[in-house]
């Protein structure tokens, strides 16, 4: 602990020498959120990372999370320098959605406006009419459908599945999913709930069809969060990365949280849901980047012109 206290003030002494700003994600270590937090730089899901590193006047955000989060960021402010403590952390949803597939499936379908999720290569983003996150994936496709447009939907399944169901909108499914949340098993979740029956089941989308039926609470990691704060209950199961704890916690100090089961580990499970490539952020590479300028994200600059626009798209329709 002392150690990691050192390091802390280290990061944040770097911070300010470099005027630089650190945005993290919810599923990063609680250390890093708490450091992001203290150094006016901001926690929080994969939306308003976006909107607040396109915000800030710091010319050199640090982006901790995964690939896919950088890349927007660099996307949507070409003349800063991003950072990340690792370029290795990528996301099964971004590695299972090539470009040159994901063209082909969009050409064999040229009538249909092409809806991304923001966990997509720059690439793919490239080639999308919107992207969306799952805070605002359902508004979106509700607006779309609205206006008769049929849709491709790209990659995760899951949340797509959920988005055609909600909304009835026709989509075109790609066949992609989360390593993390593709693990929360239905039928542990319910002996779960028979054993806490007065707790609130909160699931993020990217869950299976059968775990997203269990639940009170459905939505993006920021959603969640404010279900935690507002349902009535005091104890809830929640099916995500257990990394959101951190914030869960402390804004809500009185209720007890517990981790939703993962296939194989029934109701003892305790910490089995968390993203490899989140876990790969230390604080330890939050100072190296920042102190050798290394892992700068790059994205090509011929596909940012084309990128740009539909996060934009994005950002405009929920702010
Ligand atoms: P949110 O947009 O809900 O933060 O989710 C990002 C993500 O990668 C979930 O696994
Ligand atoms: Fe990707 Fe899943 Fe990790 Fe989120 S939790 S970054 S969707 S692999």
């Amino acid at each position: 602990p002392e150690q990691q206290a050192h390091l802390q003030e280290e990061v944040a002494a770097e911070l300010k020498r470099q005027n630089a700003v650190l945005v993290a994600h919810y599923y990063t270590d609680p250390i890093i959120q708490a450091l992001a937090e203290s150094t006016g730089g901001c926690v929080a899901d994969s939306l308003e990372m976006a909107r607040f590193g396109s915000n800030h006047p710091a010319q050199t955000l640090v982006v901790a999370g995964v690939r896919f989060m950088g890349e927007t960021a660099k996307i949507l402010s070409p003349e800063k320098r991003i950072l990340m403590p690792t370029l290795e952390a990528t996301c099964s949803l971004d590695l299972g959605c090539p470009v040159e597939d994901f063209s082909s499936f969009c050409d064999a379908h040229p009538e249909r406006t092409v809806v991304v999720y923001a966990n997509t290569s720059a690439a793919v983003k490239a080639r999308a009419d919107w992207v969306v996150t799952s805070s605002c994936a359902l508004e979106i496709v509700e607006s779309l459908m609205d206006n008769g447009e049929k849709l491709i939907w790209a990659p995760d399944k899951h949340l797509g599945r959920y988005v055609q169901k909600e909304t009835g909108a026709d989509m075109l499914l790609w066949e992609g999913a989360c390593i993390v949340h593709e693990e929360f098993k239905s039928k542990q979740l319910a002996d779960m709930k028979s054993v806490y029956p007065d707790a609130a089941i909160l699931v993020h989308p990217e869950s299976p069809e059968s775990v997203i039926e269990l639940a009170d609470a459905v939505g993006s990691t920021s959603q969640l969060i404010k279900a935690a704060q507002t349902l009535p209950n005091s104890t809830f199961i929640v099916a995500t990365d257990r990394g959101i704890f951190y914030k869960m916690q402390q804004l809500c100090p009185d209720k007890q949280f517990i981790e939703a089961p993962t296939a194989g580990n029934g109701a003892s499970c305790r910490s089995c849901a968390h993203c490899p490539w989140m876990a790969m952020n230390t604080l330890e590479r939050v100072l190296e980047c920042l102190r050798k300028g290394s892992n700068e994200v790059s994205v090509d600059p011929a596909l940012i012109p084309r990128a740009i626009k539909p996060l934009e798209r994005m950002l405009k329709f929920t702010s």
